[in-house]
């Protein structure tokens, strides 16, 4: 049985790939298209030279009614997706599958049992359709944040990141890769509120058993969507592409910013950045450590070569970024800056030492220091103009600081 798939994102053609290559027992000779119909072109030559049994498309996409005309007047046999992606296998398996029992092995798919909320007053059912809006207009995005080595800020940059989206109301999470060392569960000082919400790792549960249990018990401060590491659960010994795919796919956000560390040469995780939308690398200017990165023994190359070599040389991923952190203009800028490969895409400025142990003590991320979020406000702007639609780039009047300065200024 040969299927096409027309589907919203890469992400959701590898997913729905997945899920459907686990059911191959079920469905006779599988075999799916190894790309994602999702232009007029692409979905033109699935229909020309790959000639499907069985085409897939899903409602989410923006040019859903024009591919849907074409299957209509192709004549073509298809199934719709109407809400989320992993809905169609049942039916799939329903109408295609082979075994009796199929009707029993569909339960395990459900990894993610997501209730829509009930709405009850009239104001909530307001409060659905704002929130629904943004999230339409938003298509979701994946950026990787990591180091070029370690401790060169990917998680002061990546969490300050979410921040500021979060502060444009906007859904984010935070990441933290599974297999990096953990960090933001205690800074995050999540032990403390434990009494009265339980946190839950579910990258253990997708690591576990490929399913997530506990969906709908998010772990929410600062507006951002934390999915962090339990540090207190030993480390997991591998997190796949394909847990990590499920992993990005069940949470759901309209941006979801990923914090891999220095790991960039993981081979799972180098599978899942042709998946990026952004990437960013993060480096200090430190001559003598980015010097890593530039001298080249060829017998044994460095960590930093091969990792500026996988970025720079990899056609199948997006054109990364460099972030310079630290920066201060007692370096010798001149000197720097003919060093460097690339033109960084942001210079964000050395915080002191105080501001971040300060930051670091009250479990608060820097941008929440008055003085510090201009400093975010400025330098990664470029990321969110980047990311979002116009209307959402500015800060809305009436949100956290710029209210609070507003009232103020008011009363003096
Ligand atoms: N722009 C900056 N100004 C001052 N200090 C910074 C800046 N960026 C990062 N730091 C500090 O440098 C240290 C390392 O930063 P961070 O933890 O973000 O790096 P990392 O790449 O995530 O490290 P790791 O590989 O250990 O996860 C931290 O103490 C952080 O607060
Ligand atoms: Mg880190």
């Amino acid at each position: 049985m040969k299927f096409s798939l027309s589907v919203r994102s890469e992400m959701a053609y590898d997913l729905l790939t997945k899920l459907l290559n686990n059911k191959a027992a079920v469905l006779p000779e599988l075999d799916i298209r190894d790309r994602n119909a999702n232009t007029v072109q692409q979905l033109e030559d699935a229909i020309e030279f790959y000639n499907a049994d069985v085409y897939v498309i899903d409602q989410q996409m923006e040019s859903y009614e024009l591919l849907k005309n074409i299957l209509e007047n192709s004549g073509c046999n298809y199934h719709e997706i109407t809400d989320e992606v992993r809905d169609i296998l049942p039916i799939l398996i329903n109408l295609y599958g082979e075994e009796p029992e199929v009707k029993e092995e569909i339960e395990p798919i459900h990894y993610e049992h997501k209730e829509e909320p009930k709405v009850i007053k009239q104001t909530k059912i307001i409060e659905k359709e704002v929130f629904r809006d943004r999230f339409k207009a938003i298509p979701s995005k994946i950026i990787v944040v990591g180091s070029l080595y370690s401790g060169a800020g990917s998680t002061l940059v990546s969490t300050n990141l979410a921040r500021m989206f979060s502060e444009r109301e906007v859904k984010v999470a935070y990441v933290e890769h599974p297999m990096i060392k953990p960090y933001m569960f205690d800074y995050l000082q999540i032990l403390q509120y434990q009494d009265s919400h339980e946190y839950h790792d579910i990258s253990r549960e997708i690591y576990a058993d490929f399913m997530v249990h506990t969906l709908n018990s998010d772990w929410v401060k600062d507006k951002v969507h934390w999915y962090v590491i339990d540090s207190r659960e030993p480390q997991l010994p591998s997190f796949s592409h394909d847990q990590l795919l499920l992993l990005a796919h069940s949470i759901q956000s309209s941006v979801t910013i990923i914090d891999i560390s220095d790991r960039w040469l993981d081979p799972e995780i180098q599978r899942f950045l042709h998946l990026a939308d952004q990437i960013y690398l993060c480096v200090e200017p430190d001559p003598i450590k980015y010097d890593r990165a530039l001298f080249r023994h060829s017998s044994n190359p460095s960590r930093e070569s091969r990792i500026l070599d996988y970025l720079n040389k990899n056609p199948n991923i997006k054109q990364h970024e460099v972030i310079t952190t630290k920066y201060t203009k007692r370096i010798e800028l001149k000197y720097w800056n003919e060093m460097q490969q690339k033109e960084p895409l942001v210079k964000l400025p050395n915080i002191p030492y105080e501001i971040v142990m300060e930051s670091l003590y009250k479990s608060k991320l820097v941008y929440d220091i008055p003085e510090y979020r201009e400093i975010f406000e400025e330098k990664l702007l470029p990321i969110i103009s980047m990311t979002l639609p116009k209307d959402l780039i500015k800060v809305k009047r009436g949100s956290g600081f710029v209210s609070k300065f507003i009232n103020k200024t008011k009363k003096s």
